[in-house]
């Protein structure tokens, strides 16, 4: 290891349609009061355009915080498990739409734990002098996968992107340490086949191939469990105690699990960035969104030991021990933006709804609710 990596730029894409828990008490059998208890979510944002549109956004924040030109990068990470094509990948997309010719392109798959997978990679790029400087984002639309007829799932999803720029920094700043783990056994309790070559090859498709498995209890029983024994591991590599962090930035799939997960190592409520009322689960964009979220609102000081960790599909879960560095203001903004939307919520839904509608016995003319 030559050089730690500090994150030097940040930014974030936040699509403008939304979703709210009202909208989807009108499509599903749910209502406003359980969302919020079972999950702590109120909101969240359905994209009208594609997974490198809303990257895009975040990446260009993210340069201008960093002071940086796009020539400047060497490398160009996207984690996403929702890229609008196969190949190129969403990176090579995004690195011609930025121009940043001198870069490298590749996406990292570990669904919702995969911004601290692309995380250890740039990092770790950075570290070996594989890398100078790196742009990591993570953005997904979700939306696009799930069932909105599907109370157990519709309820958890949403669409957006976060990104920061990563540089090699002095001894004592940047990425302190890594854990990352996986079982692939466990991986069976979410399952979505959808995009994969599984199957036929066939111009119809059918919904029941493409169907989100989810076993949302198990699930949460795995995730508390492996988020904090990660977290335990990654302090314990940076030479750091529970009390030593200043801020957690958790994945934010659900309120309940953040809570459990922070009561169990013994870290204040106060310490942890929760931002999934108006956000939802975004995969692998929640914490680059909540990071800069945290950055905005002022909670992250000079000098702050943070800690991301995630728990996702696969089963995956990693985290990281991150000292911020002595800048927290941005060096420069940027005011590229998303094209407006002039479709309704339900209507950006619709195709989702006519998709799986005859799986639940309904028809086109139920896709969307009535006014
Ligand atoms: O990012 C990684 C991926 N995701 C996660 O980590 C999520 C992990 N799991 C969870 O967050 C929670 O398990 C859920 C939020 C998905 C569900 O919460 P829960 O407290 O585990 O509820 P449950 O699945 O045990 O369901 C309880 C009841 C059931 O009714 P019955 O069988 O008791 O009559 C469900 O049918 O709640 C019902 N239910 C709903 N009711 C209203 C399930 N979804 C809904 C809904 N609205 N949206």
């Amino acid at each position: 290891m030559t050089a730690r990596a500090a994150i030097t730029g940040w930014g974030k894409c936040t699509p403008p349609v939304k979703l709210t828990n009202a909208d989807l008490e009108r499509l599903v059998d749910t209502s406003d009061e359980w969302i919020i208890d079972r999950t702590g979510i109120r909101e969240r944002r359905v994209s009208h355009v594609e997974v490198v549109d809303m990257a895009e956004v975040a990446a260009r924040q993210a340069l201008a915080a960093a002071g940086l030109a796009p020539t400047d990068l060497d490398l160009v990470v996207v984690s996403t498990m929702s890229p609008e094509i196969v190949c190129p990948s969403s990176a090579c997309l995004l690195q011609e739409r930025l121009g940043a010719v001198n870069a490298a392109g590749f996406d990292v798959n570990a669904a919702c734990s995969g911004w601290v997978y692309g995380t250890a990679a740039a990092a770790s790029m950075i570290a070996a002098g594989a890398a100078g400087r790196a742009l990591l984002v993570g953005a997904e639309k979700l939306h696009w996968m799930i069932d909105y007829w599907d109370r157990s799932t519709c309820v958890l999803f949403g669409d957006g992107a976060g990104a920061v720029v990563l540089e090699p920094a002095a001894d004592d700043e940047g990425v302190l340490g890594i854990d990352l783990g996986a079982d692939g056994k466990a991986g069976r309790t979410m399952v979505i086949p959808t995009m994969g070559t599984r199957g036929s090859l066939t111009a119809e498709r059918n919904p029941y191939d493409h169907y989100f498995h989810f076993e949302g209890q198990a699930v949460f029983k795995i995730a508390v469990k492996g988020m904090e024994a990660s977290v335990l591991r990654v302090l314990d590599r940076a030479g750091l105690a529970p009390e030593d962090v200043d801020l957690v930035v958790p994945h934010q799939a659900n309120k309940r699990i953040v809570d459990a997960v922070v009561k169990r190592l013994g870290i204040d409520p106060g310490r942890v960035m929760i931002n999934i009322d108006t956000h939802a689960n975004t995969a692998a964009a929640s914490i680059p969104m909540a990071l800069n979220d945290a950055v905005d609102q002022g909670r992250v000081a000079p000098g702050a030991v943070i800690v991301q960790t995630a728990f996702g599909g696969g089963v995956t879960w990693g985290s990281t021990a991150i000292r911020w560095g002595e800048r927290t203001e941005p060096l420069g903004h940027s005011d590229f933006e998303l094209p407006p939307c002039d479709k309704s919520v339900f209507e950006l839904l619709r195709a989702s709804r006519e998709f799986f509608g005859p799986m639940h016995g309904k028809t086109n003319a139920d896709a969307v609710p009535p006014e």
